[in-house]
C-alpha cells in the first residue's frame, strides 16, 4: 500500500470510530440549555452584546456571551432558512469571539452581526 492511501485508510477508520463519539459527545455537551428567546434576553435585550463590542464586558461576561452565542447557532431557526440562520448565528458567535479577544475590527464586525432587524426580519415569527 502507498503511504497515501495508507493515510487515506488511517483517517477513514478514525473518523468512522470517531463520528459516532463526537456526535453523541456533541449532544451531552452542547445540547441547548436555553431558549433563543432566553439567549436574546441574557445577550441582546439590554444591550449586553454592545458592551462586549465597545470592550468594556468584563472576561466573564464576554465568555459568557460567546458561550450562549455558540448555544444559539446550535439551536434551529426558529422561522425562516436554515442555511440562512446557520450563517448569521456562526458569524455573531465567530465575531464575539474575536471581541473577546480584542481582535483588531472585532467591534464592527460584531456590530453588524448582532443586528437585530437584519435577523428578526428573517427568523422571527
Ligand atoms: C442572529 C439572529 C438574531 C439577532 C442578530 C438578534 N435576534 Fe433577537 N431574536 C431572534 C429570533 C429568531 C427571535 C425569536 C425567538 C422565538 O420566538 O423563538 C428573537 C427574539 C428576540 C426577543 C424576544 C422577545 C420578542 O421580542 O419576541 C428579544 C427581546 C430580542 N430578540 C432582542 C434582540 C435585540 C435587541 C437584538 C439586537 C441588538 C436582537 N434581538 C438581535 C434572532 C436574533
Amino acid at each position: 500500500m502507498s503511504f497515501k492511501a495508507w493515510k487515506i485508510t488511517v483517517l477513514l477508520g478514525v473518523s468512522v470510530v470517531a463520528l459516532p463519539w463526537g456526535l453523541s459527545h456533541a449532544d451531552d455537551q452542547k445540547d441547548p440549555q436555553h431558549s433563543v428567546v432566553d439567549i436574546m434576553n441574557a445577550t441582546m435585550k439590554k444591550g449586553q452584546w454592545k458592551k462586549l463590542a465597545n470592550g468594556e464586558a468584563s472576561p466573564a461576561d464576554a465568555e459568557k456571551l460567546v458561550k450562549l452565542f455558540d448555544e444559539l447557532h446550535l439551536t434551529k431557526a426558529p422561522h425562516g432558512d436554515a442555511k440562512s440562520w446557520n450563517e448569521k448565528t456562526t458569524e455573531l458567535w465567530e465575531a464575539a469571539q474575536a471581541a473577546a479577544k480584542g481582535e483588531p475590527g472585532a467591534a464592527d464586525r460584531l456590530k453588524t452581526a448582532a443586528n437585530c432587524r437584519m435577523c428578526h426580519q428573517a427568523h422571527k415569527g
